[in-house]
């Protein structure tokens, strides 16, 4: 008989399919349509996987386009965003919305999410065994989103998701070219350490200039 794992693998296997032969959108019944990446968050939502579910306010799945070429990934959602269950919607979003403006972007066109999907007490640092259990997470909605770049705001996305050892400064990862699985991977400055060291803005900003001229010629 076959075991939920199983099932759940076969499952997005399927949906993952549906995606490549009839893009984005998912038919799921008469009244509303709903993408792969909706079924994904139903279905993870509740999770309990770790001690954060008990001091969450809600599960922050992330946001924007189910179609989008560019997905940026965050450390974890701060007290704001699990107030409204969005990621970057605190004044470190501000700046972000402000760096997608500055290269003719909407948050709307993008998805934004981060490597936990719930705060961590104090907004202290994500533990290695929360990581390493929230990831799956993450795999699986860059395997339904498919992006065109990957983009990681700040040093723990990076390392996680690159595997790189926990001592790999973000300066040596802004410079290199990376890949997630075939997928482009660029390193940018989190925005709430600009926030912190508003002399880099510039830094910032110029990275987004060079990500649109990648990646947004057309
Ligand atoms: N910082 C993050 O890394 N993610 C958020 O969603 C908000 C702030």
């Amino acid at each position: 008989m076959m075991n939920f794992k199983n099932l759940q693998k076969n499952v997005h296997a399927y949906l993952t399919y549906c995606k490549d032969v009839f893009g984005a959108e998912v038919l799921i019944n008469r009244e509303k349509k709903l993408t792969a990446l909706d079924l994904y968050r139903q279905e993870i939502e509740n999770c309990t996987k770790c001690s954060l579910s008990a001091t969450r306010k809600n599960f922050v799945f992330g946001d924007g386009s189910a179609n989008a070429e560019i997905l940026f990934v965050g450390e974890a959602p701060g007290a704001v965003e699990d107030e409204m269950g969005l990621p970057f919607v605190g004044l470190a979003g501000k700046l972000l919305d402000k760096a997608l403006h500055h290269i003719g972007l909407d948050r709307s066109e993008v998805f934004i999410t981060n490597i936990l999907k719930c705060r961590p007490p104090g907004n202290r640092d994500p533990l290695p065994d929360e990581i390493a259990l929230c990831e799956p997470y993450l795999h699986q909605q860059i395997a339904l989103l498919k992006p065109k770049v990957i983009i990681s705001l700040g040093r723990i996305a990076a390392r996680t998701l690159l595997c790189l050892p926990s001592d790999t400064s973000l300066t040596t990862m802004r410079k290199q070219h990376y890949e997630y699985c075939g997928i482009p991977f660029c390193v940018f400055f989190h925005p709430a350490a600009i926030l912190r060291n508003a002399g880099r803005e510039d830094e910032f900003f110029a990275d987004f200039e060079q990500l649109k001229e990648k990646y947004l010629k057309n």
